[in-house]
Order: C-alpha cells, then sequence, then structure tokens
C-alpha cells in the first residue's frame, strides 16, 4: 500500500487530495498544525480512515518527525497562508509559512526520506503582472503580491532541490480552483455564499471589490488528480494547471445570480477596501503540456462549477434544514 503524507490536509485541496488517494488504495497521512479549537470540517467524513500527525510548518523538528516516523512514498505540500490580502498585512508571517516551510519540509524529506517523490503547490499568482498570454511553463514569473513572492520561492527552492540533492521533486503551477469546500473569503464563495443568503432573506447587498479582474477558474475535485499525475512520472517536471478559459469577477457574479433567478445589479454594492495595493488582472493558463504528457483535462466548466457552489450554499443556508451554519458540502 503506497504511502503519502498531505500537509495542509484541512484545507480545500487537501481534503480532495485525501479523497483521491484514499480511494486508490493510499495510506494517507495528514499533517495538521495545533490550533485552539478542530479545523477538521472538510476531513470530518476522512478522519476514520487517515492518519492525523501534529506538525507545524515553522517548525522543522516536528516535520522532521513526522517523515521520519512515515517514511513516505509521497509527500504533498498543500500548507500555506493561502489568501492574498492576509499576505499584505501579514507578509512576515506568509513568508515563513508560505516560503520557508517549504524549505523546512524539503528538509525533512532530504534528511529522513529522500526517496520520498514531493509536491510543492506553486501558484498562478507567481504570474502576476502577467509577461505574455496565455502562461505557461516557460512564461517569465513578476509576482505582485507577499503571497506570490513567497511562492515564487517556494518554487525554486523545489526546483533548487531537485537540482542539488536530485530529489523527486517537482511544482504544479495551479491557476484557480475551487467548490463548495472553499474559503469563504475566496471570492467565488464569497459570491455563492452572498447569493445564497440574499434568496433565502437573511441580506439584501453583496459588497465585492475589483470586478474587472479576470480568473481562469477551475474545480478542485479535478485538479488533485493532476497533483497525483505529476508524482507517478518517470522524471520530475514542473507542469500549469489549468482551463484555458478566462472569466471576469463580473462574469461570476452574473452567472452566480442567474442561477437562483436573481439579477446581481440588484444587490452588488462595490466596496474600495476590497482592492488590494497591486491587483492580477488577467491569469490564463495554457495547459497544453500538461494536456499531452499527463493525459490531464479538466472535467467541469465554469458554469457548472458556479452552479455546484450556488446549489451547495443555497442547501446549506436552507432554513428549513437545520444544518450547522459552518457545515461544508461538497
Ligand atoms: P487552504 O484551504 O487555505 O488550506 C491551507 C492549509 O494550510 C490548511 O490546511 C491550513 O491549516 C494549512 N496551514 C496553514 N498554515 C500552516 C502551518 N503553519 N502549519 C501547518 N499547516 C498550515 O488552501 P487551498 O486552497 O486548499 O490550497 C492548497 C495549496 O495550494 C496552498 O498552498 C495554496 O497556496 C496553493 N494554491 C491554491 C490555489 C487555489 O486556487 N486554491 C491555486 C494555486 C495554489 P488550518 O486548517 O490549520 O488553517
Ligand atoms: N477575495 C476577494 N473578495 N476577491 C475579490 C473581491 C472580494 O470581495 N472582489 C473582487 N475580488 C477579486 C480580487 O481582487 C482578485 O482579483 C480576484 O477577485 C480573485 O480573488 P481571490 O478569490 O481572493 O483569489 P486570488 O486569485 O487572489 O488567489 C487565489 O488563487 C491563487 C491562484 O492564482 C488563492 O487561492 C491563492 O492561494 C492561489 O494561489
Amino acid at each position: 500500500m503506497p504511502r503519502a503524507v498531505i500537509t495542509g490536509i484541512t484545507g480545500q485541496d487537501g481534503s480532495y487530495l485525501a479523497e483521491f488517494l484514499l480511494a486508490k488504495g493510499y495510506e494517507v497521512v495528514g499533517v495538521v498544525r495545533r490550533t485552539s479549537h478542530h479545523s477538521y470540517e472538510r476531513i470530518e467524513h476522512l478522519v476514520p480512515r487517515v492518519r492525523i500527525e501534529a506538525a507545524d510548518l515553522l517548525d522543522q523538528h516536528s516535520l522532521t518527525t513526522v517523515i521520519r516516523d512515515v517514511q513516505p512514498d509521497e509527500v504533498y505540500n498543500l500548507a500555506a497562508q493561502s489568501f492574498v490580502p492576509t499576505s499584505f498585512s501579514q507578509p512576515v508571517l506568509t513568508g515563513e509559512f508560505t516560503a520557508l516551510g517549504v524549505t523546512r519540509l524539503l528538509e525533512a524529506v532530504r534528511l529522513a526520506c529522500p526517496t520520498a517523490r514531493f509536491y510543492q503547490a506553486s501558484s498562478s499568482e507567481m504570474f502576476g503582472k502577467v509577461q505574455e498570454t496565455p502562461q505557461s511553463e516557460g512564461t517569465p514569473f513578476y509576482p505582485r503580491s507577499p503571497y506570490g513572492v513567497a511562492k515564487l520561492y517556494g518554487h525554486w527552492i523545489t526546483v533548487n532541490y531537485r537540482e542539488s540533492y536530485n530529489l523527486f521533486a517537482v511544482s504544479g503551477i495551479l491557476f484557480n480552483h475551487e467548490s463548495p469546500r472553499r474559503g469563504i473569503e475566496f471570492v467565488t464563495r464569497k459570491v455563492t455564499d452572498g447569493v445564497a443568503r440574499i434568496k433565502h432573506g437573511l441580506t439584501t447587498t453583496l459588497a465585492l471589490g475589483n470586478l474587472e479582474a479576470r480568473r481562469d477558474w477551475g474545480f478542485a475535485g479535478d485538479y488533485v488528480d493532476a497533483m497525483w499525475r505529476m508524482l507517478q512520472q518517470p522524471e520530475p517536471v514542473d507542469y500549469v494547471i489549468g482551463t484555458g478559459v478566462t472569466h471576469s469577477v463580473g462574469d461570476l457574479v452574473r452567472v452566480a445570480f442567474e442561477r437562483v433567478g436573481l439579477n446581481w445589479r440588484d444587490h452588488v454594492v462595490i466596496d474600495e477596501r476590497y482592492y488590494r495595493p497591486a491587483e492580477v488582472d488577467l491569469l490564463l493558463a495554457d495547459p497544453s503540456k500538461a494536456n499531452r504528457e499527463l493525459g490531464w483535462t479538466p472535467a467541469t466548466t465554469f458554469e457548472q462549477l458556479v452552479h455546484m457552489m450556488v446549489d451547495a450554499d443555497v442547501e446549506r443556508l436552507n432554513p428549513k434544514h437545520a444544518r450547522p451554519s459552518g457545515a461544508l458540502a461538497g
């Protein structure tokens, strides 16, 4: 039975990846950090089937201990401070988690289990102020936030450990991917949650920032398959993963409101607090290398994704089904 360690198992991607690997017959070890209350809402249904180990990206010793004790075949580093606005307000902490945390985990692998295959969760935010469109593995990077800069460090340290120590270490440069389990502060989930609240009469308005920004949005459940495929290749190679289609935040808003028969213009207000000090205006993936070499293509369209998320939030907030307010579907 192959054994995988997932950091960030309590996050959106970690929960989908754990389900995916369990279905493939893996033994899954999830790394969680100590918090004052459980953050297991996305993996509650998996807890009996995964082994949970405590470690923190800030703490070298705890990471090395987990890797030494588990002796994994594969390590997926999904843990990070992943919200761009927080990276502007907490840039140093973001650097500790999202940049240096990668080095700490790579050191743990190098010293305690160098045969393990290592996946780093890199990001299209590294393209930032894009130097060409669409963006591929050859596009120069130009990050536009402390988060993007930290991810770029994580990306290059992964390349460096591959080249310096001959580790099987790869970076997946993933474009935005969403789901009903997406954190509520990210724009897709903020919109679908807002639409559901308005539909149920819990509020009347939704405050947003820049509606012009464009993203290449896919479904997280499709993207964890690409992560796994990268670690099954004969050689360690980095890939861009996205849909090859871009939409504006305005498109997202329109499709989400239309799903419940409402006109977004009656409800959306612009609040400048949600504008960023530096914006990423346009992201659009060229995933042709992954299509060709990994045999990976996304199965979910933008419209299907938005409908799935709106439906899940409408169901979650339905006053007739007294579900706990924080419960996540999907
Ligand atoms: P997410 O939902 O924000 O999950 C982040 C995870 O990291 C959570 O499990 C969190 O644990 C954990 N974590 C944070 N700080 C930690 C620390 N100091 N020690 C140990 N664990 C820590 O993120 P996601 O959307 O699943 O994304 C997964 C990864 O892919 C992230 O690295 C993200 O930056 C990257 N990425 C995401 C996207 C996207 O569109 N979703 C695109 C490209 C790259 P708690 O539950 O304790 O907070
Ligand atoms: N969060 C948020 N809230 N974003 C808003 C809002 C709002 O009220 N209004 C407009 N936006 C715009 C942002 O300015 C940004 O251009 C876009 O919506 C997407 O924002 P997020 O959903 O917060 O995601 P992101 O693109 O900044 O970052 C996500 O994707 C990256 C991959 O490109 C995160 O998941 C990162 O961790 C990930 O690396």
